[in-house]
């Protein structure tokens, strides 16, 4: 056992079979995330590497040894205490059984008992050994397969092992409202014991386990319910809903231009905005104080003119002169449509409606209280 100290760790994982493959990826993904860790493989020389490399970032404890064995699964949750308590438990450590795997009629029992320790039992073990140093919030991630749910052949001793665990993860879900616990298929990976299910054979062609940790990150970072989850799938879903986060943040810093008007004839006015142009109600209040309504109208822009561009502008849709400081344009699918629309709910038209010289189609109107109304048009040789 090694540890050393880093002082920015905010949470801690103890990961099963964390020397290679997933169990690794993942300890490296958490251990850039602060996370410290407590880890184990049967492997001390290869346990020992990994430790060396991830103690460079966190806290980590490595304690060689075997999931099946009672006693190796105390020092692990000694190890929980000693750290404070734990905020994930990830049972990822695992065995195939024998390569080539036998057809059932013909698996070692023994060999299948085995199996099952290891991918079964003793993930249920460490869970009921950790389970008083589990922190209020902590997740329960059990790493399952397809072959627990797919009936290939060949697959019956690992297979029926993840299908037994998948049923007790289903199991403890409901019997731990209050705690959130996933069983999740990685997919297949390119790792040792993936070689091992297809001895000889290349799987280069396999992804590496890398690609399977966004998702498990995604799971031990959010809120998900307890359940069945695909590594890949909620990792691309999290992907999605960031990347749409910071575009929103990004591309969208206003999320909505609301452009107030004051108008001496309210009625006048929603008659015109709301009926006019056939706007939905958004909010509506009538209060000793006075009346609002603010009515959804689409996109909102904001276009900043110089004075010169301003009056030009003004010559092309109006014929003269009478924007103020402040017009209102609105791009509508049908300027004719709309600008018919407005007439007929008090708008007055400065001009019919022009091709102007950027090739949108607009139409100037003018509100009861004066105010400047554009329509315009988008044609396909729009500027
Ligand atoms: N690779 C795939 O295509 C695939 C597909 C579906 C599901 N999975 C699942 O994904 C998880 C990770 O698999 P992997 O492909 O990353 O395997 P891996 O590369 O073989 O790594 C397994 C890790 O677990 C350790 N380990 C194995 N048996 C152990 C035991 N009894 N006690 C303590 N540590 C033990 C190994 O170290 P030692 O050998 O030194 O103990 C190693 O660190 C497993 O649950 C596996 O069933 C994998």
């Amino acid at each position: 056992m090694a540890a050393n100290t880093h002082t920015n760790t905010t949470h801690t994982a103890l990961i099963t079979g964390a020397s290679r493959g997933l169990g690794l990826a993942l300890a490296r993904a958490l251990a850039r995330d602060g996370w410290a860790l407590i880890v184990d493989a049967r492997g001390a020389d290869a346990l020992e590497a990994a430790r060396a490399e991830l103690a460079r970032q966190t806290d980590v404890i490595a304690i060689a040894g075997d999931v099946s064995d009672a006693a190796h699964r105390r020092a692990l949750a000694d190890a929980a205490r000693d750290a404070g308590g734990l905020d994930a438990l990830v049972n990822n450590a695992s065995i195939l059984g024998p390569s080539p795997q036998p057809r059932l009629l013909d698996y070692p029992l023994d060999v299948l008992r085995a199996v099952y320790e290891a991918n079964t039992i003793a993930p249920l073990a460490l869970l009921q050994a950790v389970a008083p140093q589990l922190k209020p919030g902590a997740r329960i991630l059990n790493i399952t397969s397809d072959a627990g749910v797919e009936p290939y052949e060949g697959w019956g001793g690992y297979g029926s092992s993840k299908a037994a665990l998948e049923q007790l993860s289903n199991i403890l879900a409901a019997e731990l409202p209050d705690q959130r616990v996933y069983w999740v298929d990685p997919g297949d990976m390119r790792t040792a014991l993936h070689q091992e299910a297809f001895p000889g054979e290349d799987i280069s062609d396999r992804p590496l386990p890398e690609v399977s940790v966004p998702g498990l990150l995604a799971l031990l970072g959010g809120a998900y319910p307890s359940g069945r989850y695909r590594a890949r799938e909620i990792g691309q879903a999290a992907e999605v809903a960031n990347a749409s986060e910071a575009a929103d943040d990004a591309v969208d810093p206003v999320r909505e231009l609301r452009v107030a008007l004051t108008v001496e004839d309210f009625d006048a006015a929603l008659r015109l905005y709301r009926d006019g142009f056939g706007l939905p109600v958004v909010k509506a209040w009538d209060s000793p104080e006075g009346r609002g309504v603010v009515l959804a109208a689409g996109r909102g822009t904001v276009e900043l003119l110089d004075t010169a561009d301003s009056a030009y502008t003004d010559t092309v849709e109006a014929g003269r002169r009478v924007s103020g400081p402040v017009r209102l344009a609105f791009e509508v699918a049908d300027v004719c449509a709309s600008a018919a629309s407005l007439l007929a709910h008090g708008a007055a038209a400065e001009r019919e409606p022009v091709r102007t010289t950027w090739s949108d189609l607009n139409q100037r109107l003018r509100a009861p209280d004066g105010m400047q109304l554009s329509l315009f048009q988008l044609t396909p040789a729009s500027e």
